[in-house]
């Protein structure tokens, strides 16, 4: 998960061309184990971008450095923000999206955004409600 985090992080200062924080991994899957002495390839994408935030994808390959054989066995996304120069969100430039899987990408983004903030919507009125 660190060296998601770390990966994303590159990407995202790629893309932003400023610092950046990581405000949330939203989803991790562990698809298949990873063994000792397999060699692990981390590939980072943005997928989507904001206003001060993207999110990165993050594909993990393992490798039988013996046999050259290739498993996917995790998928990461995280939320990621640029700071400007005194720590405040910074916006972002847009994303170029041009062949059929950034388009992808993009649009299951959009859909795991709608779906935080729904969650959160949901959470905060059932709050209040047991609140008031
Ligand atoms: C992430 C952080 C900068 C956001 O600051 P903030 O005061 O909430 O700023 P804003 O409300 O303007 O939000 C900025 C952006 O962050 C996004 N954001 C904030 N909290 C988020 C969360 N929990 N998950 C996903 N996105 C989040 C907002 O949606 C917004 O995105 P947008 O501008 O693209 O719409 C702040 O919460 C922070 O510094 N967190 C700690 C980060 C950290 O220490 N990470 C671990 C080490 S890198």
């Amino acid at each position: 998960m660190k060296l998601c985090d770390e990966a994303a992080g590159i990407a995202a200062i790629k893309h932003s061309r400023r610092r950046v924080v990581t405000a949330g991994m939203d989803r991790m899957t562990f698809d298949e184990p990873v063994h000792v002495g397999e060699l692990l390839t981390f590939a980072a994408a943005v997928n989507a971008v904001w206003r001060t935030s993207m999110e990165v994808g993050v594909r993990v390959t393992a490798e039988q450095p013996q046999t050259g054989r290739r498993r996917h066995t995790s998928t990461a996304y995280l939320t990621m923000v640029a700071l400007d120069e005194d720590g405040r969100p910074a916006q972002v430039p847009p994303l170029a999206v041009t062949t059929a899987d950034e388009r992808r990408r993009e649009r299951e983004a959009q859909t795991r955004r709608r779906n935080r903030l729904a969650e959160r919507e949901e959470i905060l009125r059932a709050r209040a409600d047991d609140d008031g």
